[in-house]
C-alpha cells in the first residue's frame, strides 16, 4: 500500500460533509469475503464436482482448514452467524464424530498427507463441543494431513463460555491465536442485545489463554448495535486497549433480520442511524489508532505494527476468505462441519447448512455440499480485482488484467463510469489506470469493490446485504 494514500486525508471531515457521504454510499453491498459471493453459489456444483477437485488438488498445494460448530449455550440477538442454542452434550459428542467422518472421507479424495498451513475453528461457539472431542478432532488433524511448526491454528472463544477443561484443551490442541467476542462493554448495550459478560470475564479468559501459551489474541468488537452511542463505543474501545490484543476487528452491525429471525427481537428504534454508525466507527478507529497504536488493516481490522497482519498489509500480501482478513496465503480452504465453505483452485463449495442437513449426508458416508460455483476466468480476474482494493485499497487494473491475459478495456470503462463520484468526494484517486482508496474512503471500500463485482444488481440478483457503512 502507498504512504500517500493513507496520510492526506482523516475521517475527521466535517459532520454535514459525512452525512452527505454517508446517505450517498449508503446502499447495501456484499463483505466480499469471497467473489462470486455466497448467495450466487447453486447446486451445479455438488458432492460429486467437489470430489473431482479435491482428487485434483496439485501436489504442493498447502492447505487452510475450516471447521464449523454451529452450537452455543446462549443466542445473543444480533448474531449473524449460523448457530443455534444447543445444550446437549450427546448432541455435541454426535457432532464431533461427525466432523472426524468428514475429514477421513475428504482426506481419502485428496488421496496424500497435505500440509496445513493453518486451522482455523469458528461458529457458533467452537469450545461448546467437550474438550476430549475438541482434542480428538485436532488429533484426527494431525493423522490426516501434516503439520509443522508454523501452522497457525486459531480459534473464536465467547469469553462466558470457557470452562477449566475447554481452556486446558487450547493448549493440547497446540492453539496459536484466540478470538474473543468482546462487542461492546456497556451495561444497557449488552441487555438489550442479550449477551451480558463483564470485563473482567473477557479479561480473564485473555490472562489464562496467554498463560497456557496462546501467543496471540483478536478481539472483535461491534458498533451500530441497539442503544450504542459514540461515547459508549470510545469507552469500550478504551477498555479493550488495556487487553493487549495483537488484532482487533471492528465489524458494523449487520442487521438483517429477513435472515436471521432473532434479529426482529432488537427494536428498529434502538439502532443508531448511518450517521451516527459512522460517527462510532470513527470514533474506535481514532481510539485504536492514536490512543492503541495499532495499524489500520483493510475495511475493519486493526494490528500492532509487529503483528504478521499488519506486515501482511504493508507488503501486499493479506487475503480476505470467510473468516474476513487473513495472512494464510494457502491457495486452497477446506470446509468442515454445517454450512462451511470451502475455496479450491477451481472454485467454491458449500456443505449443507443445518446440523441436522449436514448429518443426514455424513452418516450415509457421503461429502455433504450442497452447493458451490465453478470460477470463470472472468471470475478468477474480478475476484483478484476486488481482493486487492478490500486488502491492499488499490489496484492496478492493467497489472492485474495482464496477469490474467485479459484485455483491461472492459474493467477501465467500469471505473471510468463509477470513479468519478468517489474520486469528487475524496473518497478515492483514479488516473485511468490505478484505483487507491484514501483513508477517508476506507470505511466505503465496499463501495468500490462493487463496481467490479459482475453479479450485483444483475436481472435475478435478489440477495439483500447490509449497509455498506
Ligand atoms: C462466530 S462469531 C462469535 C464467536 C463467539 N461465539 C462469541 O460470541 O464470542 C464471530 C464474531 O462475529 C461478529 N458478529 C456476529 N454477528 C454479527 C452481526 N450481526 N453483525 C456484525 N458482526 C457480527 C461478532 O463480533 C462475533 O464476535
Ligand atoms: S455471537 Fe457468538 S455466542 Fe452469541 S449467538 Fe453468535 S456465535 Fe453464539
Amino acid at each position: 500500500m502507498s504512504t500517500d494514500n493513507v496520510a492526506i486525508t482523516s475521517l475527521d471531515a466535517a459532520a454535514d460533509d459525512v452525512g452527505q457521504l454517508v446517505a450517498r454510499y449508503e446502499g447495501r453491498v456484499p463483505r466480499y469475503t469471497s467473489y462470486p459471493t455466497a448467495p450466487h453459489f447453486t447446486p451445479l456444483v455438488g458432492r460429486d464436482v467437489y470430489a473431482r477437485w479435491l482428487a485434483k488438488l496439485p501436489a504442493d498445494t498447502s492447505l487452510s482448514l475450516y471447521l464449523h460448530v454451529p452450537f452455543c449455550d446462549r443466542l445473543c440477538l444480533y448474531c449473524g452467524c449460523n448457530t443455534s442454542v444447543v445444550r446437549l452434550e450427546t448432541s455435541h459428542r454426535a457432532y464431533a464424530g461427525l466432523l472426524m467422518r468428514e475429514i477421513d472421507r475428504v482426506a481419502a479424495l485428496i488421496g496424500r498427507r497435505a500440509t496445513v498451513s493453518h486451522v482455523h475453528w469458528g461458529g457458533g461457539t467452537p469450545t461448546s463441543l467437550p474438550a476430549d472431542c475438541l482434542v480428538a478432532i485436532m488429533e484426527k488433524l494431525k493423522d490426516r494431513f501434516t503439520f509443522s511448526r508454523g501452522t497457525e491454528v486459531a480459534i473464536e472463544i465467547d469469553p462466558t463460555s470457557l470452562p477449566p477443561d475447554r481452556r486446558d484443551a487450547l493448549g493440547q490442541m497446540s492453539v496459536t491465536r484466540i478470538s474473543l467476542g468482546v462487542q461492546d462493554l456497556e451495561p444497557a448495550v449488552q441487555k438489550a442485545i442479550g449477551r451480558e459478560q463483564s470485563y473482567e470475564e473477557t479479561q480473564a479468559c485473555a490472562e489464562e489463554a496467554r498463560a497456557l501459551g496462546v501467543g496471540s489474541l483478536n478481539l472483535d468488537l461491534i458498533y451500530g448495535l441497539p442503544l450504542q452511542k459514540t461515547a459508549g463505543v470510545t469507552q469500550t474501545a478504551r477498555r479493550a486497549l488495556a487487553l493487549k490484543a495483537d488484532r482487533v476487528a471492528v465489524f458494523g452491525y449487520a442487521h438483517v433480520p429477513w435472515m436471521k429471525r432473532h434479529q426482529s427481537l432488537i427494536s428498529e428504534d434502538t439502532l443508531p442511524g448511518p450517521g451516527e454508525r459512522f460517527a462510532q466507527r470513527s470514533a474506535i478507529h481514532r481510539v485504536l489508532t492514536r490512543e492503541g497504536g495499532y495499524v489500520a488493516v483493510g475495511l475493519d481490522h486493526y494490528a500492532l505494527p509487529n503483528d504478521s497482519m499488519a506486515k501482511a498489509a504493508t507488503a501486499g500480501r493479506l487475503k480476505r476468505s470467510f473468516q474476513g482478513y487473513t495472512t494464510d496465503a494457502a491457495p486452497a480452504l477446506i470446509g468442515f462441519g454445517a454450512s462451511s465453505i470451502g475455496s479450491l483452485p477451481q472454485g467454491y463449495v458449500q456443505n449443507a447448512p443445518t446440523a441436522v442437513a449436514y448429518a443426514k449426508e455424513i452418516e450415509t458416508d457421503q461429502l455433504a455440499t450442497v452447493r458451490g460455483i465453478a470460477l470463470t476466468a472472468d471470475d478468477r480476474l474480478r475476484r483478484d480485482i476486488i481482493e486487492r482494493v478490500m486488502c491492499d485499497l488499490e489496484v492496478d487494473l492493467d497489472g492485474l488484467a495482464g496477469k490474467h491475459g485479459a484485455d483491461p478495456g472492459q474493467l477501465k470503462a467500469t471505473a471510468a463510469g463509477g470513479m468519478p463520484r468517489f474520486v469528487e468526494d475524496g473518497l478515492a484517486s483514479w488516473d485511468g489506470g490505478r484505483i487507491a482508496v484514501t483513508e477517508r474512503g476506507r470505511p466505503f471500500v465496499r463501495s468500490i469493490a462493487a463496481l467490479f463485482d459482475a453479479y450485483l444488481n444483475q436481472a435475478g440478483d435478489k440477495p439483500r446485504h447490509s449497509r455498506a457503512v
